[in-house]
């Protein structure tokens, strides 16, 4: 009988030799007359472990890794596909205490299945929540998601349901569902392991999304870094046409959906929803002006969801448990579960999905391990570039959006970027600073010339040259910035500034601490 052995095609794993590896275990394989079924499954998240092979046995499937091509001749030795002792062998996948600890709840799939396969995510419960919806009324299923709790996972956290609500009740002749899958933010992945480990579950939100606001066009806008994604949603989105899934009449309800994948340039500003909109009609990336909400007046004029990759891949699994069920995860008014991207100086990064109100320092310890240096953790920044960072004192916060807020920090898309004490946190703060001047979309005086002239104070600060009125006009700069920015690439850019400032103020210098203090 074969036996089944999982090569991960997701990108983190192809970087570190994944490929290489696959031919090795089929060419070993043949060699050796060995009858196994090769399945390229997505990650399971463990990068430090990649690529991490897996055998299923009668006991569950079994892990090894860091599997490189000169190990596979030792690992048919040791007969790995009985689960064979090797120096490789990290035991029952599940038990692994990283993945055993998480609850996988958008995530349940990834690293599991065969991604492209449609069968075999029917197999693990996949289109339940879209059988579901079709059975149900267009307010009702806008119900489940706001039940649910659900907020955007695209950084601004807002009500999913109250969004798709306005969408549903605004006229409209042609309404749209625009999934932001830019991804932009450094140090996040978890929406390019969904749309390579298991594209099937966002072409089911989607769908789901179409149905619940009377949507029948859909657009999945793509950054062009993310070739792996947009092969396999491709394939995703043909298996399925092919079977019914999408289309003009699906499942045979006469309801109609069409998904296309759009690809954008690689602008950060493109992350930003009015500005997505204008380059997915083909124009430059500007921000938009709001009011209109895109909600009322979003894609070629007309009502428009937009949301983030993992907020439209959560959907399937309210739909298919219920409201309720997603809604026990969690805390306060941060309900059911994120992916959080450990990265950075960090000795075990991956993709760690747990309930909200886990702490950073759980994260960073537990998980993470500490950093990859050994040395002491000096600041996290979470939230991408435009995120605060965060020093030691504040590890004990929860995950938890109104807790950040608290601190004047953001959870944005659950990216967490670890730093250690060899790093200058004036040098980060002037990094801030001259990233928004790089990814302005300039339509704004506060950000397109305030980010400039932020860099040239942040030089002299870093020059000490005048460093306390400097410091002031530092202040004062981030003031205009957060007030009088039309976005939030100008309006956040403070935060880095700011809390670097008065979270290290000896890397400003003696005289910003007696500022900060
Ligand atoms: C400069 C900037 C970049 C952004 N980049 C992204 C991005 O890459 N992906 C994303 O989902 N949201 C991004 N956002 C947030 C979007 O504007 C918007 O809030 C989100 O797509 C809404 O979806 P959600 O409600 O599901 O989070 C960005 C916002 C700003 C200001
Ligand atoms: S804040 Fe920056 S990116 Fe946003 S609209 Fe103004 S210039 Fe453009």
């Amino acid at each position: 009988m074969s036996v089944t052995v999982y090569v991960p095609r997701d990108s983190s794993a192809l970087s570190l030799g994944a490929e290489k590896v696959a031919k090795a275990i089929a060419q070993e394989a043949a060699k050796r007359g060995a009858d196994i079924k090769l399945v390229r499954n997505g990650s399971r998240g463990l990068f430090w472990l990649e690529p991490m092979v897996e055998v299923a046995t009668p006991a569950g499937r079994l892990a090894y890794g860091p599997v490189q091509p000169k190990d596979v001749t030792s690992l048919f030795d040791a007969d790995f596909l009985k689960g064979g002792k090797h120096p490789l062998a990290l035991g029952a996948t599940d038990e692994i205490p990283y993945l055993k600890k998480q609850e996988r709840l958008t995530n349940a799939r990834v690293g599991i299945t065969d991604p492209v396969s449609l069968d075999d995510y029917l197999a693990h419960e996949g289109y339940r929540g879209l059988k579901n919806a079709l059975d149900m009324a267009p307010a009702e299923i806008v119900k489940a998601v706001t039940d649910s709790g659900l907020r955007g996972r695209g950084g601004a956290a807002f009500p999913t349901g109250i969004k798709w609500n306005t969408v549903l009740n605004a006229p409209g002749e042609q309404k749209y569902i625009v999934c932001n899958a830019d991804e932009g933010d450094s140090g996040t992945f978890s929406d390019r392991m969904i749309m390579e480990g298991d594209p099937f579950v966002l072409v089911e939100g989607m769908t789901i999304a179409g149905l619940a606001v009377g949507a029948t066009q859909g657009y999945i806008y793509l950054r062009v870094e993310y070739p792996h994604a947009h092969q396999n949603l491709n394939a995703a989105i043909q298996a399925a046409y092919a079977a019914g899934y999408l289309g003009k009449n699906i499942c045979g309800s006469g309801k109609a959906f069409d998904l296309e994948v759009r690809l954008g340039a690689g602008a950060y500003v493109c992350g930003e929803e009015t500005s997505l909109l204008e380059s997915l009609e083909g124009k430059r990336g500007l921000v938009r002006f709001k009011p209109p909400l895109p909600a009322i007046k979003g894609l070629f004029g007309q009502p428009t969801i937009i949301n983030n990759v993992i907020s439209l891949a959560s959907v399937p699994i309210i739909l298919d448990k219920g409201g309720e069920y997603y809604r026990d995860f969690g805390m306060g008014r941060s309900r059911g579960t994120l992916p959080i991207q450990l990265a950075g100086n960090i000795k075990h990064p991956g993709l760690i999905e747990k309930a909200f109100g886990v702490t950073l320092r759980e994260l960073l310890y537990d998980y993470g391990g500490g950093s990859a240096t050994g040395r002491p953790i000096k600041a996290v920044q979470v939230g991408g570039p435009l995120g605060a960072f965060m020093p030691e004192s504040q590890f004990d916060t929860p995950l938890d959006y109104e807790a950040f807020a608290a601190l004047w920090a953001v959870l944005g898309h659950g990216g967490v970027v670890v730093f250690d004490d060899t790093v200058n946190m004036a040098d980060m703060a002037r990094y801030a600073m001259e990233f928004c001047a790089i990814e302005s979309c300039g339509k704004c005086t506060p950000c397109r010339i305030g980010s400039t002239r932020g860099v040239e104070v942040m030089d002299r600060i870093i020059e000490n040259q005048d460093r306390a009125s400097n410091i002031q006009l530092l202040r004062d700069l981030s003031d205009t910035m957060l007030n009088g920015s039309l976005c939030a690439l100008g309006g956040m850019t403070p935060y880095p500034v700011l809390s670097a400032l008065n979270h290290f103020p000896e890397d400003f210098g003696a005289d910003s601490k007696a500022k900060a203090a």
